[in-house]
This record gives structure tokens, sequence and C-alpha cells, in this order.
């Protein structure tokens, strides 16, 4: 159990803001985490930027959707306060300075935020400025919007891919097919002993999420080592994995 690699999922979010570079910053500093998953959606001028939901009112003092606002406006929001005054004056992260910070010390999990039609194009610019820091081999892209995975698979087949699923998986031979996927990326809750075996059979990696208890994290752990936790605590994984 010792082994199970640790995902800081949204950055360290339970130390800091979500999906900031001060939540990114603090897990890619620490040693026992290999990966950071953030979530990627792209401003109204195009620019990927780090953000959860599709509205800016629960982690900024802005209000509306992402997507109707340019970079300067998002980086005038604060998206910091919410989670503690301490941390005022922290912004909306772009995917850019979100790799500049974590290259060579974290691989990122970079989850395509990608309702309907929405963020045209946003593929090929994650692809572009994965490729400008040479950091192909670092990241796993997942997305709920299984189209989006397939289009990053037909156009860097060099980017890992990883099936993004908040349920039991049927059918997953033609889901694997589609998207080219070669991960599960899981509500661990909907894992199961025969899963976990024959994806590993089947030579995929495994992430489950969002783990945050310590007694799910250890009973995750004890499926298989193979598993990665993605946990908003990374220091209660730690702690658990000691005990
Ligand atoms: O990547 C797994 C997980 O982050 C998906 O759910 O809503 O936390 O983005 P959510
Ligand atoms: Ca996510």
């Amino acid at each position: 159990m010792r082994n199970n690699k640790c995902i800081a999922h949204r950055g360290w979010s339970g130390q800091a803001p979500e999906n900031t570079l001060a939540a990114i910053r603090m897990a890619a500093n620490h040693p026992e985490i290999d990966m950071i998953e953030v979530d990627v959606q792209m401003s109204r001028d195009g620019v990927p930027v780090i953000i959860h939901d599709y509205i800016l009112d629960r982690t900024t003092n802005g209000s509306g959707k992402v997507g109707d606002f340019t970079l300067e406006e998002l980086k005038k929001l604060d998206a910091g306060f919410w989670f503690n005054p301490a941390y005022t004056g922290e912004t909306i992260p772009t995917l850019e300075e979100v790799l500049i910070e974590a290259r060579g010390k974290a691989k990122l999990n970079l989850e395509i935020k990608r309702a309907g039609d929405w963020y045209p194009a946003i593929e090929n610019k994650v692809v572009e400025l994965v490729q400008r820091y040479d950091m192909e081999s670092d990241i796993v892209i997942t997305s709920f919007n299984h189209e989006t995975m397939r289009t990053f698979t037909q156009i860097a087949p060099a980017i890992k891919t990883g099936l993004l699923i908040y349920g039991y998986p049927v059918l997953l031979e033609e889901l694997l097919a589609y998207t080219g996927a070669s991960a599960l990326s899981m509500g661990y809750d909907y894992l199961t002993e025969n899963l976990v075996r024959s994806s590993f059979e089947r030579g995929l990696d495994i992430i489950a999420w969002t783990v945050d208890e310590p007694q799910d994290m250890k009973r995750i752990a004890s499926l298989d080592e193979r598993i990665a936790i993605c946990t908003n605590h990374p220091d209660r994984w730690l702690l658990a994995r000691e005990a």
C-alpha cells in the first residue's frame, strides 16, 4: 500500500485554494506527490485557463461564465479570498503558468472541461502549449467529453489520455478503442476487484478519484498498489499509508 502514487486533486486543494498557483506549487514542491490534477477551460480570447466550475461565482469574486471573459478580465479576479483571506491575490492561472510551475517537479493530469461545443479548438491550444514546454511525457489528458479525448489522441498520439468515468463502465472496449485512452480515471466508489484486475491485465493505468477519507484511501490502495490515489488531502494519504 505504501507504493500507491498520490495525485493532488486541483492542486493541494485541502490546504490552498483549488486550481491556483498556490495549491499547485504546494503539491509540486512535495517530493512524494507524483502528479497534480487541474481543470482546463478557455477564456473568451482563446487562452487555456485553470478553473473547475463553468461559472466564476464559487471560487472567485467574479460572476458569470468563464468563457464569456477575456484573459485580461479573468486575471483581475481574486481566486483565493473565498478559501482563506490569507490567499487574497491568487488569480485564475493560465495553463502556461501551470506548466512552468510543474515542469521538472510533478506530472500533470489535465482534465479538459468542455461541455457541448464550448471552447472550440481547446485541444489544439493545449497540445501546442504542452509541446512548446516539451512536456508530452509528463501529461495525462482526461475528459468526461470523450469526443474531445478522441481529438487529443488523433492530434497528439504521444500524449497519454485517460478515460474519465463516473459510474461503472460498460462497453469499455468500445470506449477505449474510440478514445484511444490508455488509462482509466474513475470515481473510486465504482472500482471493483474484477475491474481493477482486468484493467491492469489489458495494460491500462488506473486513477481513483476523489479519495479523501483515510479508510477509503486504504481500501482502494489495498486493491492494487498500481492504483494512483487522487485526493484533495495528500497529507491524509501520507499519514494513512504509514498506519
Ligand atoms: O479528474 C477527476 C475529477 O477531478 C473529476 O471530477 O468534478 O472534481 O473535476 P471533478
Ligand atoms: Ca477535475
